[in-house]
């Protein structure tokens, strides 16, 4: 074995995908080639002015310049409760049931190294955040892959759910809106989770990365609001897309006491938390007025609805769709989603992703981000337009 091979877990998952997509756009710019990517979803647009202002402000404070306490200021745990409560109805204890993460992404692995041991099964949406199954498989356990059914509106059927599986399993990742297909939650999928997850015994993580984003005035619950769902889970809340924050690292897990207090004894052995400046910058985000987050959401409306007509005038099926910054849409028959994908590339030198990225099951469908500035966009669907036809 060479000095830098990689672990055994780490072998056992691919590389992460956006990597080689990022590496790919790199070469063909690199060959002076104009592409335009609409596979990361990364928002385009600044951070909101007010945000940035906390920030500076919370930057020049000593006060924020010493190791945060994995706890969370009780500033950022007391506004995450108060949005919560205005926001989506449901009551949170500052004290008890909130605690900052750095990121999503982080919040999600590390719920993996508290809860699973060689032998447990996770259960993950496919197709999904790639890290549902990375996470597990780094943590020495196993993801189990519940397909998204489209006749169930991207929902997983847990009644095919083996019951030796069920029985294995400790941890459930479920996100609506969703990632990559941009459905929205079913009506009464939250309550089949409840029961599914008291019956056999497993925590339910909800990743809410997409509640602010919605569209045609759908708004978005949060798991949390449904009967019983504190009792059997826990919700992971990120200020990255809704906020334009994906570089600030400001999220926050919510809900279940004593499964937050498993986290955080995980957590303070591994980090040392969240930069209290982001903290006072996620006060004022959540605490701000919603104007801007109203016009960005009309920003990424307009775009959508761009994209679906011009998909749909080269004659793809497309769903318009409520929630997140994606839209999802079938390959034509005689392509798989990589296959049309690279021919995008080549012939039109615009990047979508390819749905098998997210899981098998999302084979025969590809992904397009609306994280692109809309003269770009347009260039884009026209390229498309104009190679596909
Ligand atoms: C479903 C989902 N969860 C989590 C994340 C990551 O969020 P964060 O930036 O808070 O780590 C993403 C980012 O694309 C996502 O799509």
């Amino acid at each position: 074995m060479a000095i830098a091979d990689p672990s055994k877990r780490l072998q056992a998952i691919p590389p992460y995908k956006f990597q080689e997509l990022e590496q790919q756009i790199a070469e063909k710019r690199a060959a002076g080639i104009d592409v335009i990517s609409l596979g990361i979803g990364d928002p385009d647009q600044p951070t909101y002015p007010h945000v940035v202002k906390a920030m500076q402000e919370a930057v020049a404070d000593p006060g924020c310049h010493q190791y945060p306490s994995n706890r969370g200021r009780e500033e950022f745990r007391r506004a995450l409760a108060e949005f919560y409560d205005r926001r989506f109805g449901v009551a949170i204890d500052p004290a008890t049931e909130v605690i900052p993460a750095i990121g999503a992404k982080e919040c999600i692995y590390n719920l993996c190294f508290a809860f699973l041991d060689p032998g447990d099964v996770a259960l993950a949406s496919d197709p999904g955040y790639p890290v549902y199954t990375g996470g597990p498989i780094l943590a020495g356990a196993e993801a189990e892959l519940l397909p998204l059914v489209p006749e169930l509106g991207f929902a997983p059927d847990l009644t095919a759910v083996p019951a030796d599986v069920a029985a294995k399993a400790r941890l459930m990742f479920i996100n609506y809106p969703n990632n990559p297909t941009g459905a929205v939650v079913p009506d009464g999928f939250f309550e089949l989770v409840v029961s599914f997850a008291r019956e056999h015994e497993i925590l339910v993580v909800h990743d809410n990365a997409y509640s602010e984003t919605t569209y045609d005035g759908y708004v978005a619950p949060s798991f949390l609001a449904t009967p019983g769902a504190k009792e059997v889970g826990v919700e992971v809340f990120s200020l990255s897309k809704g906020y334009n924050m994906t570089g600030w690292r400001c999220a926050a897990i919510l809900g279940n006491p004593e499964a937050i207090q498993t986290y955080w004894r995980l957590k303070t052995n591994v980090d040392s938390g969240l930069f209290e400046a982001v903290q006072m910058a996620g006060v004022a985000a959540l605490e701000g007025p919603e104007g801007p987050l109203q016009r960005m959401n009309e920003t990424y409306n307009r775009r959508r609805d761009l994209v679906v007509s011009a998909l749909r005038e080269i004659g793809v099926e497309v769903n318009a769709p409520k929630g997140t910054i994606y839209v999802w849409a079938p390959v034509p028959a005689s392509h798989t989603s990589t296959s049309f994908c690279e021919l995008v590339l080549e012939e039109a030198a615009v990047v979508i992703s390819p749905g098998s990225m997210y899981g098998p099951s999302g084979e025969g469908f590809f992904r397009i981000s609306l994280t692109t500035p809309d003269d770009r966009i347009e260039e884009a669907v026209e390229r498309m337009r104009e190679h596909l036809s």
